[in-house]
This record gives structure tokens, sequence and C-alpha cells, in this order.
């Protein structure tokens, strides 16, 4: 009997502190992981963190990392910026210059920039990084190493990572379009994303169902292009409705304070003002903007709306230009989204402005000719005048947008009336778009709706989830077996074009926090191993073996999540 008790009481300790071990095993899975998991250095509270004090952002990230490592274990360390011999330590070093006697700066690539090694020995943990943004995400791999455990201690097996995103783009976009997500979900949001090590933050502003940026020159466009009468109630084509208004907008402020947020957590934050389609709320305020001259409502059920931006109407481009100038004025992204997706064209088939402009701009019918890259049903994706109209624009905004230094992004239907010169291709109907595009040397995105679409659902057994988008299913297990370069179709050179990989988060059916973070997690960690990791580091079976524990991470974090994977 007494050696049953004391065997009980061995199993106890052993368990505890098998709890309060760090494990490397993480999401997204560094580059390389060399451990030694036979020797531990013991991290405890009082002890301090160094960095250098005279830089505001390392300042910021051993906070973090102070605030990360006391929700995780409860142990409190000491901000002790100028102690040399503290046992845990950020520091910044320059890169090794090729050409020791060259002047010039190390010229380092964006992958670079995020990269850093994380070492673990008998004298403590030592941070490096080129960059703030490599010390962030160091900062995060330590986090979740971290056992979710409170005690006085914790062992980290001694060790040498070395790491650095395998694109340069890592997306997630959320649809505040259809449904409003207040400031603090969002930031929630950015939380999680970069958790996951993400560093682009899509926000689609601009919806046929609601106007969510405040432009301070056109006052009304918010305050009455934000608000819906009502909204369909289950499957759009029943046209069942709530009855109850719905709305909400963002000031300029708030834009400025989720640009701060993510900016903090190395997330740049790409802003979405969907044209010409999906332009609906905006006509409901401006219908002079549209084909017919309206009256038109904010759109209260899902869907493609026919009725869009005149494209022949000179006040289309200023108002169109009025806009982006206040975005560019807001948010500081290299990247303007500027939609383009979903644009039926019957309206500028019979319209007299449409096609007076069409004229003018002698813009021949050659929509019998086979667009690469579209799927080429008509006048919807063939090089028609009305889609040459539609790039005529892209090409006005295009110039526009490199007026104040930045690149304009579409969705692939920019495609079919001809690509801008600088244009990057967001591939949403599966990868031909993106593969065309780089065919022609454009940058692009890859975000094929099959891998992509957090909308849909992730379980096979509909019962199990909350209602979502339905047709097709985006498991963990799909989106993990998604290779952005499309090997088989591009050569090396053609795959540089790829830029990375986004998951896209519509909102037609979710209208709440919980359910944005039940369709994000756990297929966020999924999608962030092809965002961050080698193909050959890849192994499904290995990372659902690692999955519990960052569910405990999420757990700590508040995070709702999807308790099953497939
Ligand atoms: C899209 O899903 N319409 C980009
Ligand atoms: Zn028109």
């Amino acid at each position: 009997m007494r050696r049953v008790k004391l065997l009980f009481i061995a199993c106890i300790a052993a368990v505890s502190v098998y709890a309060q071990r760090a494990s490397y095993n993480i999401i997204p899975l560094p580059k390389e992981v060399k451990a030694d998991t036979t020797q531990f250095f013991t991290l405890k509270g009082g002890m301090g963190i160094a960095y250098d004090e005279g830089n505001a952002e390392n300042t910021r990230i051993a906070q973090f990392l102070q605030e990360w490592v006391k929700e995780a274990t409860d142990i409190d360390l000491q901000m002790k910026p100028a102690d040399k011999n503290a046992p845990i330590r950020l520091s910044l070093i320059a890169p090794a210059k090729k050409n020791k006697k060259s002047k010039q700066p190390v010229e380092l690539t964006e992958q670079q920039k995020e990269s850093y090694t994380l070492a673990v020995g008998k004298e403590g943990i030592l941070i490096s990084a080129y960059e703030p943004a490599g010390l962030f995400r160091a900062a995060q791999t330590l986090r979740k190493s971290l056992p979710i455990a409170k005690g006085q201690s914790v062992e980290l097996p001694y060790v040498q990572i070395t790491d650095q995103p395998r694109f340069s783009y890592r997306g997630v976009l959320l649809d505040c379009g259809r449904h409003f997500f207040s400031v603090e979900f969002i930031k929630q949001f950015l939380d999680a994303m970069a958790l996951h090590g993400c560093n682009q933050f899509h926000w689609h502003l601009t919806e046929d169902q609601g106007w969510r940026f405040e432009v301070k020159a056109l006052p009304d466009l918010a305050k009455k292009g934000s608000v819906r009468e009502k909204t369909v109630i289950g499957p759009s084509r029943m046209r069942i409705y709530d009855n109850i208004p719905y709305g909400g907008y963002y000031t300029q402020e708030e834009c400025r304070d989720i640009v701060k947020y993510a900016a903090e957590r190395y997330i740049n934050v790409v802003p979405e003002i969907d044209m010409p389609g999906h332009m609906q709320s905006a006509l409901h305020v401006f219908p002079n903007l549209g084909c017919t001259g309206g009256p038109y409502v904010v759109a209260p059920y899902w869907g493609v709306m026919r009725e869009v931006l005149c494209g022949g109407n000179p006040e289309t481009l200023t108002f169109l230009k009025t806009v982006f100038g206040e975005l560019c004025d807001v948010f500081p992204s290299p990247y303007i989204h500027i939609g383009g997706d979903e644009c039926p064209k019957e309206r500028w088939q019979k319209c007299p402005k449409c096609q007076a402009k069409i004229k003018e701009l002698g813009l021949t019918d050659e929509s019998k000719e086979k667009v690469e890259g579209g799927d080429n049903r008509g006048s919807q994706d063939g090089r028609s005048p009305e889609n040459k109209l539609q790039s005529y624009i892209n090409h006005e905004i295009e110039q526009f947008l490199a007026s104040r230094g930045r690149s304009l992004i579409g969705w692939d239907e920019i495609l079919a009336g001809g690509l801008t010169e600088d244009a990057i291709v967001m591939s949403w109907r599966g990868t031909k778009g993106g593969v065309a595009a780089a065919k022609q040397n454009h940058r692009v995105i890859m975000s094929p709706n099959v891998y992509a679409y957090l909308d849909h659902p992730q379980l096979k057994d509909y019962g199990k989830q909350p209602r979502t988008t339905d047709s097709y299913i985006v498991s963990c297990s799909k989106i993990y077996s998604f290779e952005p370069l499309v090997p088989e179709e591009l050569t090396k050179e053609q795959s540089d074009c790829i830029l990375g990989y986004q998951g896209n988060l519509w909102s037609e059916q979710v209208a709440f926090p919980e359910h944005a973070l039940y369709q994000l997690l756990p297929r966020l960690g999924a999608m962030s191993e092809v965002q961050w990791c080698n193909p050959d580091q890849k192994d499904f079976e290995d990372w659902k073996k690692r999955l519990p524990q960052l569910k405990k991470l999420y757990d700590k974090m508040g995070l709702v999540y999807c308790n099953e994977i497939e």
C-alpha cells in the first residue's frame, strides 16, 4: 500500500515537472530548431529582461514578452534594460556585409527583416534580430513554447532556433461590410493574427450592404451608406427579413488607432474599397453615380448586385479619387486594394454615358478572345469593351495611387479588361488568375476560394457547426495541403512573383465575434504553416500533435475555436 502511495506521489511530481517544461513544437514551426533536451535553463520570477531602452520598439517588445510570460506561467520578470548579465536579452544586430569594406547598408529582403535567432543556454535566453519585427516574431515563438501552467519556474531545454518566414505576404481578410465588427474585436483579431505570424490585415471596408469608412469630404457616405433597413435571415434567395436596421462605421480616428495597434504587432493594414461593383451602399447616398440614377437602397440581402458605379460618368472618378485620397491619408500601407470583383456589366451595356466613354476611348470588342486567368464566361470575363472600361478606371486609380507611392491590388477579375502596369492580382477563383498574372510578370497573392475561404464550413457535418456559407468544405487538412507557388504551372522565375497566401473571412453569415473566431481558428493555425514554413517541413499529422499546446493559449487569450479537425 505504501509503495502504491509513493508511486502515486512520484507520478504527480513527474506530471508537474513535465507541465513546467517548455516545448519548441509550436505552430508555425520555425525553420530550424536544434534542441538539447538533456539540459535546461530555469526561468524564474524576478529574472531580468534586458533590451535597448533607447529604442521604443524594443522596449515595447520587452513589455510584450514580460506580459506573455506572466500570462502563461504567472512568472514575473523584471524590466532591466541596461543589465548586460540579465538572463533574458533582446538585441538588434547588424546584418553581415558580403564585402566588408563596402559603406553601403545591407539591403534586407522582407523575410530577412522578420528573421531572428533564439538561443537558450546556461546563461539564459538570447534573442537577436536585424529589425524589431524579428524580435517580435521571436518573442511570439518563446511565448508559444511556454507551458500554460502556474508555478515557480519553467525549464527550457537548451536550443538554437533560426527562423525566417517563407512568404513576405501572410494575410487574413475580415469582411466588415456585410457585418460590422467593433474596434475592440478587430484588436483581438489582430492579436490572433500576430500569434500565427501573419503580417497583413486585409480590411474589407465597403460592401453593397454597408459603407464602413468615414470620408470627411463626403460625410453622408458613411452616415447614410452604413445603415441598411433590414437584413435577410437564412438563405438570401428566400428574402425573409429581420426588419431591424443595422449599421456602423469606423471614424478615421478609429482607423488610425487600428493601424497603430496593428503596426505594434508588425501587421500592415491593407484597406479595401471595392469598386466599381459592390457599391450599392455608396449609390444609395449618391444615386447620380449609377447608370440609371436610382433610387438605390443599401442592400438588405447577399449576392452579386447588378447596380454598379457608372463607368462613363466623370463624377465617378472624382468620387473615387476623393475616397482613395482620404484612404491613403489614413492608411500608410504600400498596397491599396481596389476590389474589382463581381461587377456585372448589364447596366454599362445599355448606359449612354458608359457607351459614349467606350467610344471616346476607342475600346473594341475582343470578347471572343480567350483571357488567360479568366473563366471566359462571355461578357463577364472576356475582353469586352465594358471590361476594358473597368480596366481604364483601374488605370486612372493606379496612377492616382502611384502619385501617393502606393501599389494597387485587385481581385482576379481585373485580368479581364487587361492588367494595368503595376497591378497586384489577388487570385480568388482558384489559382488560374494568379498563374496568368505571374506569367505576365505581375505580383500575385494567392487566396483561392477552395483553400482560403474561411466563411465556408470546416467540418463535413453541417450540424456540428454554426451556419456558414455552404457549397464546399474548407477543412484544416485542405488548407494545409495548399502550395502557393503552383509548381506544376509556374517556372521558378514566375513563382518569384507570388508574394504569399491569404485567408478570407467573409461575413454574410458571420455576425458575431465568437462566430468569426470559430471560423478563423484553428484554421489559421493550418494556414500559418503554409505561409511561414518551407514545404519540406510540412506534415499534417505532426501539425495535429502540436495543436493542443496552441489551443491552451487560445483558451488563455479568450479565443473561441472549432475543437474538431478534419
Ligand atoms: C470575392 O470573393 N468576391 C472576392
Ligand atoms: Zn453608366
